[in-house]
């Protein structure tokens, strides 16, 4: 089959590889219908992970059942399903927590698997013609037949659940004024999921012309921080008082000006939130990264204002989305109407247009804001 094959950094190529096949009983091999290109894959993309040569990149999948193994009692060939990005067990401590980001028995040594990910255990990604589903009882999401909505369940798998989340680990409540760093497909996602919870405002603070108007088209307060510092910018415009809640939806490579500065929107959370206030950070930090800015950044040391965020004192969440616990409410909102996810999807493309799709992602130009590949169409 085809498949998006990472060869370098800023050079993924299509290439023939074996299709999966049924390894254990519980697994289901599903041919996918939509794959979608995210901003986590840029990491391994610019060379800013361990990542080798030949990971089949590709961890927000859908499509449908091809065929399942002996064990698999609920689902059966022709089921139309999303499969969370993480992959879980459903029956370690973790799992049964529902914490199942950080399963505990699928990734000797580590919390937590992913599909086409370095680190994240060895499951190929779904940027390819099929997918091998391990535990696929427990991680198939079943869809309604048909094609429906099929831009926005394929977000199921990944930036619409991690939005929410983003919003949830800071402790959001109806009401509350929110800013969300980055207006990327997670920052616009934890944007509309604060407006979809009933914020009182929603800022959302990028650069990216694009992904602003986006933003300000759902509902939110743009904020170009090219324009100045947006934290001065937000309480500008409320008379100096701060949020009740951050998320920052940038992570490690955050930029100012030209510069990669790793602590650059952390900061920025402690500074914009009011006293007694949350911070939800679903960004993603790294506890090794060899490009990185300076010798404790390469460690993943990041330097923060502690004493201001005691003095405050904030609460903070963080750490990979636990997508299962979401994603089936998600996809209910998706199907009465009252949620459409869709709108941060600009591209839709076959697998043989990927390397193109993830040059100009990666640069954030022409507005590439959220990348679909139909690899089957
Ligand atoms: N926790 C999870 O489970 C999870 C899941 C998916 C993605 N992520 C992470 O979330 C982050 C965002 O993902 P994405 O797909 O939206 O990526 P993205 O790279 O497309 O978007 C990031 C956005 O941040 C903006 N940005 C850069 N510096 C900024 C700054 N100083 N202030 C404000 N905005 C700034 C960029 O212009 C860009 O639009 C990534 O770090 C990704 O790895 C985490
Ligand atoms: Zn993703
Ligand atoms: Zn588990």
């Amino acid at each position: 089959m085809k498949a998006v094959v990472y060869q370098e950094p800023f050079r993924v190529s299509v290439q023939e590889v074996p299709d999966p096949v049924l390894e254990h009983p519980n697994d289901a091999i599903v041919r996918i219908t939509s794959t979608c290109i995210c901003g986590s894959d840029l990491h391994m993309y610019e060379g800013r992970t361990a990542a080798e040569r030949g990971i089949v990149f590709g961890h927000e999948n859908m499509g449908v059942v091809e065929e399942v193994g002996a064990g698999v009692t609920r689902l059966r060939a022709g089921d139309r399903v999303v499969m969370p990005f993480n992959v879980a067990c459903g029956h370690c401590p973790n799992c049964e927590r529902g914490r199942t980001a950080f399963c505990t028995e699928v990734n000797p040594g580590f919390a937590g698997g992913a599909y086409g990910y370095v680190a994240m255990g060895p499951y190929p990604g779904g940027q390819a013609e099929l997918l091998r589903v391990p535990f696929a009882d427990f991680n198939c999401l079943a869809l309604p037949a048909g094609g429906e909505h099929e831009t926005d369940f394929a977000l199921l798998a990944d930036i619409f659940p991690t939005g929410w989340h983003g919003v949830t680990l800071s402790g959001f409540e109806p009401g509350d004024a929110v800013a969300v760093f980055g207006a990327g497909p997670v920052g616009l996602m934890a944007a509309y999921s604060a407006l979809l919870r009933g914020a009182s405002e929603v800022y959302s603070v990028d650069r990216v012309p694009e992904r602003l108007s986006k933003a300000k088209a759902i509902g939110a307060m743009p904020i170009d921080f090219s324009e100045g510092d947006p934290v001065e910018q937000i309480m500008d415009r409320r008379s100096g008082r701060g949020v009740d809640r951050a998320v920052d939806a940038v992570g490690y490579q955050a930029m100012q000006g030209d510069h990669e500065v790793p602590n650059r929107v952390l900061e920025d959370l402690v500074r914009v939130t009011r006293s007694t206030g949350g911070l939800g950070i679903p960004g993603l930090y790294v506890p090794s990264d060899p490009g990185g800015p300076d010798p404790h950044a390469r460690e993943g040391y990041l330097m923060l204002p502690f004493g201001r965020l005691f003095e405050k004192g904030l609460s903070l969440g963080t750490g990979q989305c636990n997508v299962k616990h979401y994603n089936r409410g998600l996809r209910d909102l998706i199907i009465e109407g009252k949620a459409r996810p869709s709108f941060v999807v600009s591209h839709e493309i076959g697998i043989e247009q990927a390397p193109e799709a993830y040059e100009k992602f990666d640069q954030r130009v022409e507005g590439y804001t959220k990348v679909i590949i139909h690899p089957n169409r």
